[in-house]
């Protein structure tokens, strides 16, 4: 059976009082709607249809989903206006199209299956799927006759008394096999709100005879609309709660997950300890058995297996290899890589730097735009100077290489290989391989001088204590 999934994200979400269209604001991150494209890819559909209105482009280019294509409603005319517009691209008139609203982000793949495989089994015309509300809320009323049968959905703004006690309520996700959308045509404009809603497909199904059901399967957490910024910062708890948890059920370990922040699109190895105060973000990758402690950055990084990141380190687009060891108090900028076994310790800044096998720098340092080769020893404040004012220029050092603590190198400059760099340089030329470079001036050491000194700032104190005043007078 072909599936199809269409999202409805061209309302205008007035409630949000926001410049930008709702389904953009972000959740845990991400767009809202890419949370639910996120979700709809997991289920396989053979397309994703997302209907998209005011400001589409903006939408269009904020979303990334390759399997994804976009159809336009030029006016925000309602939900069941707006499932129209996707329907001259469903090609396969057999097929079964799965309805989601752009505004529900914490849905999960589990239950849109369970909710699936419900409507397959029944085969209905319509499925909905509900769920039971308790909080003081607008969800559409799910009515049913005293048998249980589903007689149509009905919105809070025209329920009498008695509908608007109903619990059960419409989550916004449908089944509908892709024939019933000929039913799309026989819905009439809601007087009221001069919209047409997509919820009275229900009552007209049934008054086809064609088979409907709603599946109250659903929880209230999971299913939640998001119309204004309150519920989107509840949402948006929730959703950061979701995904620690997921990772606690594959193995993570984390000292206290609720001061952990993790990015939706971040992956974490079995057996890794997270600590206080960390937030991963963006497409960050962290291998297993690793240990970040507190307050650690990491943006769209790689970190391998067995990696140590020590306490207060923020580390950007850069790469970290197994069982290296970074800070604490390090700064690894955008480009850099961190090689297997490398150590980058305390106050060590690298930007676009690529740091060899088992190399360190342990103490102070800044290294930008250089290239390090394998087991070479970076000594405490050495500093690239790879900018001269205009343009950044390269450094490059050699596996093996020894650099003494205090070395400037005035890029652009290579130290050969096994070569080693007398503390205090200011290296300017290329060293040869296997050599010993010095460039700090020869010390000179003037016996007695201090001693001289100190006899001389004592007589000069004693002539001091004669003062002569403005009328010249002597003092005291
Ligand atoms: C809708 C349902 C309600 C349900 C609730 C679940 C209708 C009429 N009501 O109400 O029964 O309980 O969702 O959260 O469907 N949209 C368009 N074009 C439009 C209008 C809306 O694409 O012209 C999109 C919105 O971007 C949004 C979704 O449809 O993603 C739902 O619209 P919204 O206005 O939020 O509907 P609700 O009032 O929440
Ligand atoms: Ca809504």
């Amino acid at each position: 059976m072909t599936l199809y999934c269409v999202v409805l994200a061209a309302g205008l979400g007035t409630r949000m009082n926001s410049e930008i269209p709702k389904v953009l604001h972000s959740i845990c991150g991400i767009p809202m709607l890419q949370a639910v494209l996120n979700t709809a890819k997991k289920l396989r559909p053979r397309r994703i249809v997302v209907v998209i209105g005011k400001r589409g482009d903006l939408v269009r280019n904020s979303i990334a989903c390759k399997d994804a294509m976009f159809v336009v409603q030029r006016q925000a005319k309602g939900t069941g206006d707006a499932l129209r517009r996707a329907q001259h691209v469903l090609a396969d008139k057999k097929a079964v199209v799965l309805v989601l609203n752009g505004d529900t982000p914490l849905l999960s793949d589990i239950t849109m299956k369970q909710f699936l495989s419900l409507h397959y089994r029944a085969k209905n015309a319509v499925s909905v799927l509900s769920f039971k509300a308790t909080n003081n809320h607008a969800y559409g009323r799910i009515v049913r006759d005293g048998s249980g049968r589903l007689l149509s959905i009905v919105e809070e703004k025209d329920a009498n008394p008695e509908q608007k006690k109903i619990e059960e309520v419409n989550s916004g996700v449908y089944a509908m096999n892709r024939d019933a959308f000929a039913l799309l045509d026989m819905i009439k404009i809601n007087r009221a709100k001069g919209e047409y809603y997509v919820t009275d497909i229900v009552a007209i199904a049934r008054g086809e005879s064609l088979p409907i059901a709603a599946y109250c399967i659903g929880s209230e957490e999971e299913l939640m609309g998001v119309n204004t910024r309150g519920e989107l910062a509840r949402a948006s708890r929730l959703m950061k709660k979701r995904i620690i948890e997921e990772w606690i059920d594959k193995g993570v370990i984390f000292l206290d997950a609720e001061s952990v922040f993790v990015h939706p699109h971040v992956t974490i190895g079995k057996g890794t300890t997270i600590y206080p105060n960390v937030y991963l973000d963006g497409h960050t990758t962290i291998g297993g058995h690793s240990v970040i402690y507190p307050n650690v950055r990491i943006q769209d990084s790689h970190i391998g297996k067995r990696v140590v990141i020590k306490d207060s380190c923020v580390i950007e687009n850069s790469l970290v290899r197994d069982r290296a060891s970074v800070g604490p108090f390090a700064r690894i900028r955008p480009g850099s890589e961190v090689g297997t076994e490398a150590r980058i310790g305390n106050f060590v800044e690298l930007k676009k730097a690529v740091i060899g096998k088992r190399s360190k720098a342990s103490h102070l340092s800044y290294i930008g735009d250089a290239l390090i080769g394998k087991d070479v020893n970076v000594g405490a404040g050495t500093i690239t100077c790879n900018y001269d004012g205009a343009r950044k220029h390269k450094t490059e050092i050699r596996d093996n290489v020894f650099i003494g603590s205090d070395t400037q190198l005035v890029a652009p400059v290579r130290i050969g290989r096994g070569a080693y760099v007398g503390a205090g340089s200011t290296i300017t030329q290329d060293v040869p391989p296997l050599s010993l470079a010095l460039s700090r001036a020869r010390q000179v050491n003037v016996e007695g001088w201090a001693l001289n000194r100190r006899l001389k700032v004592k007589s000069s104190k004693h002539k001091k204590k004669v003062v002569r005043g403005p009328s010249g007078r002597m003092v005291k």
